[in-house]
């Protein structure tokens, strides 16, 4: 059977109070599109678990910032939904902007000391735009399970702490970062890079596995973890660091001293490109 894409948000509170109606559990994928292999574990992990495959594409314009890459974000549907059917999806929700914003939007989602730091501070207003987008399809689709990757872990944290902190009735499922052979985390950012950059790209995998051996290794000063990783970073002429921590699995607040399991993580630019990525590390 094909992936059905439904854009209206009736249409598919239609749909799911009938698939619910049979006791099927739903399974909801968010995205942005521009769908690559990351997605498609998430996905698989959903169809393995769920009777209803939900995966939503919406590009949110409330978690861009002035100046940042709303209008370049890559759009592809013909090409995801294609994706979506080949994994067996059964529902592709695909809203245009003003199904899901119709109005100016009043009422956001602000998750308090999650994003002081890491992206946070680097973006404001991104995790609000995140949370908030999130809860609406939440409450659009009402799925029993949710699927996010650990690629992105600061969101991830906001969103269980928001699916905790309001009671929300589903189970936040996280799923490990997928990488291509050489270390670079998929992305569908990695597109906007030349073959050069593209190399140069895996120079952040290359630091935060500095840090993360020295972390094993039992150091436990996060300064001489950041700088193994920052020599490593140093390295490559065409990387700017934006930044790199050391921080606690749940709060994500920069660590004195490493003790336990820690997560280092970075972003960085290559020309234009901005890329995320973190690790965890030590607690063993
Ligand atoms: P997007 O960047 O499209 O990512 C959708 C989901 O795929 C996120 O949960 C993200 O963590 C996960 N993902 C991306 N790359 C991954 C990789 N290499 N390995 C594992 N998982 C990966 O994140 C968003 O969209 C948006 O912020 C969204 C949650 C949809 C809200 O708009």
């Amino acid at each position: 059977m094909s992936a059905q894409v439904i854009e209206a948000i009736s249409t598919l509170r239609e749909q799911l109070a009938l698939v619910r109606s049979e006791r099927n559990t739903v399974g909801l994928v968010p995205t942005m599109g521009a769908l690559h292999a990351g997605h498609r574990k998430l996905i698989e992990q959903a169809r393995r678990e769920c009777d209803w495959v939900v995966v939503s594409i919406f590009v949110n314009p409330l978690q861009f910032g002035p100046g940042e890459d709303y209008q370049s974000y890559p759009r592809d549907l013909a090409t995801d939904l294609e994706f979506c059917e080949q994994l067996g999806v059964d529902t592709v929700f695909a809203p245009p902007p003003n199904v899901m914003y119709p109005e100016q939007q009043h009422t956001f989602v602000n998750v308090e000391g999650l994003s002081e730091y890491l992206c946070g501070p680097h973006r404001p207003g991104h995790f609000r735009g995140v949370a908030t987008v999130v809860l609406k399809l939440f409450n659009i689709v009402q799925p029993d399970r949710a699927y996010f990757g650990e690629k992105d872990a600061q969101q991830l944290k906001i969103i269980e702490r928001m699916v905790s902190d309001l009671n929300l009735p589903v189970a936040v499922v996280s799923v490990p970062t997928v990488r291509e052979p050489d270390g670079l985390a998929v992305s569908s950012r990695n597109r906007y890079m030349t073959s050069d950059q593209r190399k140069a790209a895996t120079v952040l995998y290359r630091a935060l596995t500095a840090a993360r051996n020295q972390i094993d290794e039992g150091e436990t000063d996060p300064e001489a973890a950041k700088q193994a990783a920052l020599d490593v970073l140093e390295g490559e002429p065409q990387a700017t660091v934006e930044y790199l921590e050391v921080v606690d699995t749940e709060e994500m607040h920069p660590v004195r001293k490493i003790k336990g399991a820690v997560r280092v993580a970075g972003a960085v630019r290559i020309g234009s490109t901005r890329l995320i990525d973190n690790m965890l590390c030590g607690g063993n």
